[in-house]
């Protein structure tokens, strides 16, 4: 086995995810089964307060282990193996936009879709600024982990929910940037050179709220990587993040 930069070799991980997969899947299936069917008038408030309980951190697990499946498979894919298509970026980005805000719903209440805009919260929408023909040769499903996972964080770190979320697409000929801005928290100086590690985490006082595992930013970084590009972040503590993916077209 080959050891990464994580410490655990990427088939440990695969098998650990793989593992509580399983196992996550039959306790999360009872606990939604017992939710829909049981009559709830006659649980008493602890046991009712008990199954809400196991029901959300079991989705919460269920996501962790979503997201570790996710980072295996990109650390362990390389640039020859991927298959390409072309994609429309705009579309692509409009659908990554939903899916990012239903993942973030679970956890913190959010609306759903608007026509045109996605919808984070009452009043605040995702932008987005491509051009309309705009497409891009790449693996479909590592560009769309990727999105979601950059507007994921915008979501949960956008605490000034009177600002909209932006995604800007910008042509450079031979590559293309997609940019994430949000208005939050953002990065800290001390802190924008290490959260591409795997496992890195601010910590909870700053941000307010950690419930992941820091796999997602070092996974964003690996897949532009794979397209033979970068991803980057410049950040103002208090005023926000801008996250940028780079792939070559
Ligand atoms: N948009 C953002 N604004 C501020 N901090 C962020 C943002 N995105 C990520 N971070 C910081 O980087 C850490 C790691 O994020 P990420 O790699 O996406 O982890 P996870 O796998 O838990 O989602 C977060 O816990 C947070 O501290
Ligand atoms: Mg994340």
């Amino acid at each position: 086995m080959k050891p990464n930069e994580t410490g655990l070799s990427i088939r440990a991980l695969a098998i650990i995810a793989h593992k509580f997969r399983t196992s996550l899947s039959i306790i999360n299936g009872y606990s939604e089964a017992v939710l829909v069917q049981a009559d709830k008038e006659k649980f008493s408030p602890f046991t009712a307060k008990a199954l809400d309980e196991i029901n959300v951190q079991g989705r919460h697990l269920a996501e962790l282990v979503r997201k570790l499946g996710a980072f295996n498979k990109v650390m362990e894919s390389s640039p020859k193996a991927l298959e390409k298509k072309t994609l429309g970026l705009k579309e692509l980005l409009k659908d990554c936009a939903s899916q990012a805000v239903l993942q973030e719903k679970n956890d913190t209440g959010l609306e759903t879709t608007d026509a045109g805009k996605t919808m984070v919260k009452r009043g605040t929408f995702i932008d987005i600024d491509c051009p309309a023909n705009l497409s891009l040769n790449a693996n479909e499903e590592m560009v769309r982990l990727g999105i979601e996972e950059l507007l994921s964080n915008a979501i949960k770190f956008n605490n000034k929910m009177e600002k909209n979320i932006k995604v800007q697409v910008a042509n450079h000929g031979d590559s293309i940037s997609i940019s994430v801005r949000d208005y939050g928290v953002g990065v800290r100086p001390q802190d924008v050179g290490r959260i591409f590690e795997p496992f890195f985490q601010v910590d909870d006082d700053f941000t307010g709220q950690i419930s992941g595992l820091g796999l997602g930013l070092p996974m964003v970084q690996r897949i532009a990587q794979l397209h033979g590009g970068s991803a980057s972040v410049v950040s103002d503590r208090g005023l926000g993040s801008i996250f940028t993916v780079k792939f070559a077209r």
